[in-house]
């Protein structure tokens, strides 16, 4: 009788057990079982697809999601976006702080781990948003015409739709990061989050905070504050310098003279040629300088050819931008495409995606990252010019003023070297809430090495540089932004 009791509750704890299983299990389809151009044992669960977020348009939002390498069932959920408005969250996934470093070889790009991936310490949700971004689309082209309240309410139906199918990750922290035009898209949608939370929408996200790096906030604090970061880095003369404050007077981002236009006009001219994501950095002229097209030279002619004539690509050899270019600060309004903005500067960008654009545009990869292929949605491109895209919220300063002051963590984060949304704005509009200085600015280390300065305010918000970063924090300093990132994740101080 005894044994029989025993043997019914082991029955039923097994039934039961199953049944959670079942009802907690994410998605089996959307699981990645093998990635081209990766040969190895991954260290954690991938897992991509699409989720619809309106039936009748046919409009799908793609997200690729990694599980953390350490305890994905405590470990925080953070979803990234890339900005542009118009560039693709795989930005981030392949040239920053996704689980893989992507090695040039000519054709299929080989696939490293990365060491210094996010993936380490956290489940990472890459969202390619607004649709017409990435691998998202919709049948619909007037999709396509969007701007930031749209794309707040679709990100955050996706997130509602998309925990439905992970609900084991709902207990996890949850917080919102990206960098570039996602600060505006980043807080956004953290208060559509919010709004969903008093309303009771279902499920329950348990929003804790977010990050943002180098990210636009605010038309007047970022749009005056290139002049001052040009000259203190020494990339203008001091008389140059003198002579635009005083036409200017100090309000670079509106110019009030024709005196002071010309000036800005000169600084325009002093900085031309700077790789403007990272004055340190050279500037990528492309295939049409001597670089091999595929970037190897010591590749065999044949075996290159074979590559392009296989895949052949759109002709880019520059990308047209992944951030917000050089003095277009944002404004209400439509924000122009990529390429009028390339007519309207007149200059080549200086950046290489290749090796993105080879591995995305391969029938097999999309196939093995559950990606619609190319005849269903088109080619995949870092930054598009698909989408026309409305600014319709004008500063941010006011959504990080009501996000902080509800108890929701900071941390907004600059490299130091970005000419395109340069620290000095940021550190401008971060000390302009008002807060109260809770740790006076200060350095921080990693490994004995000073890697960046800190300034810490009350209700949780942070303001923190990376030396020697430039615009993709993770990009160019991967070891630092780990150390930072997994700190402040934790708790614990940077
Ligand atoms: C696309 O969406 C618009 C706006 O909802 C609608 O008026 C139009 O009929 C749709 N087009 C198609 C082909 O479904
Ligand atoms: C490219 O290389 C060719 C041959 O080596 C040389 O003649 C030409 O000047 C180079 N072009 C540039 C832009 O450096
Ligand atoms: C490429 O050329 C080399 C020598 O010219 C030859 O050994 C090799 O087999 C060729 N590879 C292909 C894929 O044709
Ligand atoms: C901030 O909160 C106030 C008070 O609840 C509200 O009136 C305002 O619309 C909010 N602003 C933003 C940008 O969310």
């Amino acid at each position: 009788m005894i044994l029989n009791l025993d043997m019914i509750k082991i029955i039923l704890s097994i039934c039961f057990s199953f049944i959670i299983f079942l009802a907690q299990s994410a998605p089996e389809n959307a699981k990645i079982s093998q990635i081209p151009g990766f040969h190895g044992t991954l260290p954690s669960k991938h897992y991509a697809g699409y989720v619809t977020i309106d039936e009748k348009h046919g409009k799908k939002l793609y997200y690729y999601y990694v599980l953390s390498e350490r305890n994905p069932s405590k470990d925080p959920v953070v979803l990234w976006l890339n900005g542009g408005p118009g560039c693709s969250s795989f930005h981030g996934f392949v040239y920053g702080h996704g689980p893989f470093n992507f090695e040039k070889t000519g054709s299929m790009p080989k696939l490293h781990l990365n060491p210094y991936t996010w993936t380490k310490v956290s489940n990472v949700m890459y969202l390619d948003s607004p649709a017409g971004v990435g691998m998202s689309y919709s049948k619909n082209k007037t999709d396509y015409i969007t701007k930031d309240t749209k794309t707040a309410l679709d990100s955050h139906k996706f997130l509602l739709e998309w925990f439905k199918l992970y609900p084991e990750y709902l207990s996890n922290p949850f917080f919102i990061a990206g960098e570039s035009y996602a600060g505006v898209y980043i807080p956004t949608l953290c208060s559509q989050v919010v709004k969903g939370l008093h309303a009771g929408d279902k499920p329950t996200l348990n929003f804790k905070g977010y990050l943002v790096g180098n990210g636009v906030a605010d038309d007047v604090l970022d749009g005056n504050a290139l002049v001052p970061f040009a000259h203190g880095m020494g990339l203008i003369s001091d008389d140059l310098y003198k002579g635009v404050t005083t036409k200017c007077q100090g309000n670079y981002y509106h110019p009030i003279n024709n005196d002071c236009d010309n000036k800005l006009s000169k600084v325009d001219h002093v900085l031309d040629g700077l790789n403007i994501y990272n004055i340190l950095a050279p500037c990528y002229h492309g295939a049409s300088s001597n670089k091999t097209k595929h970037g190897n030279s010591n590749m065999p002619e044949n075996i290159s050819k074979l590559g392009e004539t296989e895949r052949p690509l759109a002709v880019r050899t520059t990308i047209h931008g992944r951030a917000w270019p050089f003095r277009a600060p944002v404004k209400a309004g439509k924000v122009p495409s990529w390429p009028e903005l390339l007519s309207l500067a007149g200059k080549v960008l200086c950046l290489d995606d290749e090796v993105a654009t080879e591995w995305l545009n391969v029938e097999d990869v999309r196939k093995a990252i559950h990606a619609d292929p190319i005849s269903v949605m088109g080619h995949w491109e870092l930054c598009t010019d698909k989408i026309q895209y409305h600014h319709d919220t004008g500063s941010m300063i006011p959504y990080h003023k009501n996000l902080t002051a509800a108890g929701y963590r900071a941390l907004i984060f600059s490299g130091d070297h970005d000419l395109a949304v340069p620290f000095t704005g940021s550190e401008a509009w971060t000390r302009s809430l008002g807060y109260k200085v809770s740790d006076e600015w200060r350095k921080w280390q990693v490994d004995g090495q000073v890697a960046g300065y800190i300034q810490g305010y009350d209700k949780n918000l942070i303001f923190l540089t990376i030396k020697g970063a430039g615009h993709t924090v993770a990009e160019y300093k991967p070891k630092e932004a780990l150390a930072f990132y997994s700190r402040w994740l934790d708790g614990k101080k940077i």
